[in-house]
């Protein structure tokens, strides 16, 4: 029988989904709920001193559907409007009432080591699990030279690394934002100051488009906008990326996040590294209920691979990304065409030889490959609006 639960620096988790930092968590009678639905842990919306001002915008969030569904959310959401006390009493509320499950206290405050500390000090007092310093939020806060002015800057995400460590009496998380060329300078030298482990990935720096008939942006806050941060479905690529790529770099724990909306996205996020995962938008648009089917979905996958649990997942896939130059070149595909599903629709034809090469040709409502010109690239498959096309030895 395999088992969901894990263990992270000692932190004993009953199965490895938690909730991220955000809505979901803003007050502690809805993380109540979570837990009482089966979540393994929760990530408090992110504290600040009490004196950080937090004017929300409104509205706040605009999104992209595909048929109905919501492909990706933007938002430019605050932190939280609750105070340190708030959050001091709550989590010794839900500890007891959930002495099984994780909290852990995200905190952000600006750059003054004394505000700081504050707040690490205060939580100390309760029973929490773990720190998230949140160096990574896109909007609002690096204007004020917060959020992801800190974690875009060496120096300052090291110094305020060390002030946290110099105090805080359990492990200390850093969440990353992927709004960076390069994630691994700045988690190495977040490593080198001795955090316990990473968090990745904060939302997407993004700006979701233009009302082209009013000519208004289409986060539209009386007439204005600003640039807000992306999650869901659409940047998860972007999160497996990231996550692949600290794993590569390092071995401290991954709390692996981003576009998570099924038991597949997260047994990859574990498979690239990740040491449990926390999710957002997915709980946003579908609610806590989604946990049931993450948690039977995972469990169910593990036994059939014959796993005893998800250590045994962890990190598979990482030996199998590679640089482009140590790929092997001389692997060619070519696409076979079932001629059972091809309506001979010419569309593979076209994008073939607008795109760079002239492999395919239709003849007597037929296509046909021309293997010496074909660089076995792949995109005819992904065209094909019948997928009659696969790529083949
Ligand atoms: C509305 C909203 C509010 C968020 N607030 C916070 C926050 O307070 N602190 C934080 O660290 N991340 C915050 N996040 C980022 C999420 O925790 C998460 O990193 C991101 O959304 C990617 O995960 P997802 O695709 O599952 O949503 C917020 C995200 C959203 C959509």
């Amino acid at each position: 029988m395999a088992t969901l639960k894990t263990s992270i620096l000692g932190i004993e988790f009953e199965n490895p989904f938690l909730l991220a930092s955000a809505p979901p968590t803003a007050s502690i009678e809805s993380i109540d709920k979570a837990f009482e639905m089966g979540w393994g842990g929760a990530v408090l919306k992110t504290i600040t001193p009490d004196d950080l001002e937090m004017f929300e915008a409104s509205p706040r969030y605009a999104t992209i559907k595909e048929n109905g569904k919501v492909i990706c959310l933007q938002n430019i959401e605050l932190l939280s409007h609750e105070t340190i006390q708030y959050w001091v009493e709550g989590i010794k509320y839900l500890k007891k009432k959930h002495p099984t499950k994780v909290i852990i206290a995200s905190i952000m405050a600006p750059v003054e080591r004394k505000k700081w500390q504050n707040i690490v000090k205060k939580l100390n007092e309760t029973p929490i699990d773990a720190y998230e310093l949140n160096f990574s939020c896109p909007h609002g806060m690096p204007e004020r030279n917060i959020g992801m002015a800190i974690g875009t800057n060496t120096d300052i995400s090291i110094l305020i690394t060390s002030w946290v460590k110099s105090v805080a009496t359990k492990p200390v998380f850093v969440k990353l934002t992927p709004n960076v060329t390069d994630i691994t300078w700045i988690a190495k030298a977040i490593e080198n100051a001795e955090a316990d482990g990473f968090a990745a990935i904060n939302t997407v720096q993004s700006f979701l488009g233009i009302d082209l008939d009013t000519l208004e942006p289409v986060l539209n806050i009386d007439g204005h906008s600003t640039y807000g941060g992306l999650s869901g479905e659409a940047v998860k690529p972007i999160g497996f990326r990231c996550v692949a790529q600290l794993r590569q770099n390092s071995d401290l724990p991954i709390l692996g996040m981003g576009g998570i909306s099924n038991w597949q996205d997260a047994a990859q996020y574990i498979a690239l590294g990740s040491d449990a995962v926390q999710i957002c938008t997915e709980v946003m648009i579908n609610g806590y209920g989604i946990i049931n089917g993450l948690k039977s979905g995972l469990l169910n996958y593990l036994e059939s691979k014959g796993f005893d649990s998800i250590s045994d997942l962890k990190n598979i896939a990482i030996p199998k990304i590679t640089s482009h130059e140590k790929l092997n070149k001389k692997s060619h595909l070519y696409p076979s065409i079932d001629k059972e599903k091809c309506v001979s629709c010419g569309k593979c034809v076209k994008i073939c030889s607008e795109s760079e090469y002239h492999a395919l040709n239709l003849d007597k409502n037929c296509v046909n490959l021309n293997k010496e010109s074909c660089a076995g690239c792949s995109l005819c498959s992904h065209i094909c609006p019948k997928e009659a096309i696969k790529m083949c030895c």
